[in-house]
């Protein structure tokens, strides 16, 4: 069987800064075969930086900005034999100022790992990604990580992802003892238990059938089956149910038992929402969407690579699909597959992958990409900003060129724009800080535009949807807070959370979105 014809599992790893997602990505990819040593990740993500000198701040912070996406294979033995998958993982941007990117890097996924270290459970940006995931119902597998340390005793962390997360949990596994008492873990599946070895206490593959070693413990995982759920599917890939795996990524313990969980229990390729319908995967013809669109490292050439999700049919080098955006078909010549150690031409793709598409700004997130024109997805939001900044441009003789910046850098996804209705300067949105240093380094660079940003009366925006009078109503009585965005729609910016509440109180036929479909 080619590569081509696997099975597919795309998914992203979620989870708080520090919690052992590069770790994990780098021992997934180890066990796939696709990286040879522990640290490749980080370096790779180093030297692909040293090139892409138009992001400053990337190589100031020492932190990746951008997603990409890592393919490896793994032989897996299922009812049926054994069988190698194609595992598609997207990396979601970890640092504690995140863009939406990393939210919209989740609907291009079909499952999605959390990672929880151990002693601090579930921390802000796990929750803020966890609900961008069931926004979407996408399934999650936990992985609570670093049990070779120090860590909460494991009810209370499962206890805390149920009644946090509003989830029943489903534990597979359990750790026997922790931190310097850590003697193993026991698989509930497979009744077998992973042994630290040698010094660094690592796991090498030593497995034995015997749990019982501290005392106590029997009774402990006897509790830990009895007192959860048991696994099941359907509530799993409903987004109801999430099985847990303890681990320690650092020391290889349980990895190997992700992996078989992604490859067993994670939704192959889903039927993905357009209108009404569902496109499913086995449609004859090739559709796709742009979940991401990055620009290139050469500030140069405005040379762009739109990251597509392939839904359905079997793509081939040198096809021509219609972006919904353009209407008329480009031919997709060079496209890119990427693999974890080196980006590949691709001369077939298919649903569940992820192509890159190098253009020239033609393609746009949430862009459609079909053979026949037809299809158009929905589901692919934009998410409310967080932060909003008044942009006070430095020399008032370049406002064309600020507006064309502000409508690019904005059909990229790296800031979302406001227009509004009353007052001059544009409003520019974010969900996380970093964007915004990042759009005042590239309007300079790439733009020649000096601005500065100044502080807005705004703290968020609102979509507004309901019957048009009760909008147009509203409108006429609040024109000093209203804007639009990048598309023309309105949108109410409020001064607080409270402000939303307030408003939704007194117009209650009217919704004020947080998203918004594109
Ligand atoms: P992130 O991508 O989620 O931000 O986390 P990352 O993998 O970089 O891990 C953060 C820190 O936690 C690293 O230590 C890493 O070695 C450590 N770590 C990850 N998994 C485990 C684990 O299972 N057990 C233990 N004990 N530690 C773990 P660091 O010292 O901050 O970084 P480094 O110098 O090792 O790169």
């Amino acid at each position: 069987m080619s590569s081509q014809e696997n099975p597919r599992r795309t998914f992203a790893i979620i989870s708080h800064p520090d919690a052992g997602k590069t770790t994990l990505t780098e021992k997934l990819l180890l066990q796939g075969g696709a990286i040879h040593l522990a640290g490749e990740v980080k370096a790779r993500g180093q030297a692909r930086r040293a090139r892409s000198d138009w992001m400053k701040i990337e190589q100031q912070r020492g932190i990746s900005v951008t997603s990409s996406v890592m393919t490896f294979e793994k032989e897996f033995i299922g009812e049926d034999g054994p069988e190698t998958i194609t595992f598609n993982l997207l990396d979601t941007p970890g640092h504690e100022d995140f863009s939406e990117d990393t939210y919209r890097t989740l609907t291009a996924v079909d499952s999605a790992i959390m990672v929880i270290d151990a002693a601090k459970g579930i921390e802000p940006q796990t929750r803020k990604l966890f609900e961008v995931c069931r926004l979407r119902s996408v399934p999650i597998i936990t992985f609570v990580n670093k049990v070779d340390r120090e860590g909460r005793d494991p009810f209370e962390t499962l206890d805390e992802v149920a009644d946090m997360l509003a989830l029943d949990v489903s534990p597979q596994m359990w750790p026997i003892g922790m931190g310097g008492l850590f003697e193993g873990i026991l698989d509930f599946r497979t009744g077998e238990v992973a042994r630290p070895e040698g010094g660094s206490k690592e796991y090498l593959g030593k497995r034995d059938t015997d749990p019982a070693i501290p005392e106590n413990f029997e009774e402990e995982y006897q509790l830990a089956q009895a007192g959860y759920p048991e696994f099941d599917l359907e509530a799993y890939r409903n987004g109801d149910l999430t099985p847990v795996y303890f681990g320690s990524a650092l020391k290889n313990f349980g990895v190997e038992e992700l992996i078989d969980a992604i490859a067993r229990y994670a939704p192959p390729p889903r039927p993905q929402p357009a209108g009404e319908e569902q496109i499913s995967p086995d449609r004859d013809e090739v559709t796709g969407f742009i979940f991401k669109v990055q620009a290139n490292m050469d500030p140069m050439h405005r040379d762009r690579i739109a990251f597509m999700r392939q839904v359905s049919g079997t793509f081939k080098r040198g096809m021509k699909l219609t972006p919904s955006g353009l209407g008329k078909p480009i031919a997709v010549h060079s496209p890119i597959l990427f693999f974890a150690q080196d980006r590949e031409i691709a001369d077939t793709a298919h649903p569940g992958d992820i192509i890159g598409i190098p253009n020239h700004g033609t393609l746009r997130v949430g862009d459609t990409l079909s053979e026949k024109n037809q299809v158009r997805f929905t589901g692919l939001p934009n998410f409310a900003p967080e932060i909003l900044r008044r942009v006070q441009l430095k020399d008032p003789t370049k406002t064309k060129q600020l507006r064309k910046a502000l409508d690019d850098l904005s059909e990229e996804g790296v800031i979302q724009v406001f227009y509004p209705v009353i007052g001059g300067s544009s409003i520019v949105g974010v969900v996380g800080q970093l964007q915004l240093e990042v759009l005042v380094s590239r309007l300079a660079a790439e733009y020649k535009v000096e601005a500065g940003l100044e502080a807005s009366p705004f703290a968020t925006a609102r979509w507004l949807k309901g019957p048009q009078e009760k909008i147009d109503e509203f409108e006429r009585f609040n024109q000093g807070n209203l804007a639009h965005d990048r598309d023309g729609d309105t949108v109410f910016m409020a001064k607080s959370p409270w402000d939303v509440g307030y408003q939704q109180e007194k117009n209650p036929e009217i919704t004020f979105s947080a998203t918004k479909e594109r």
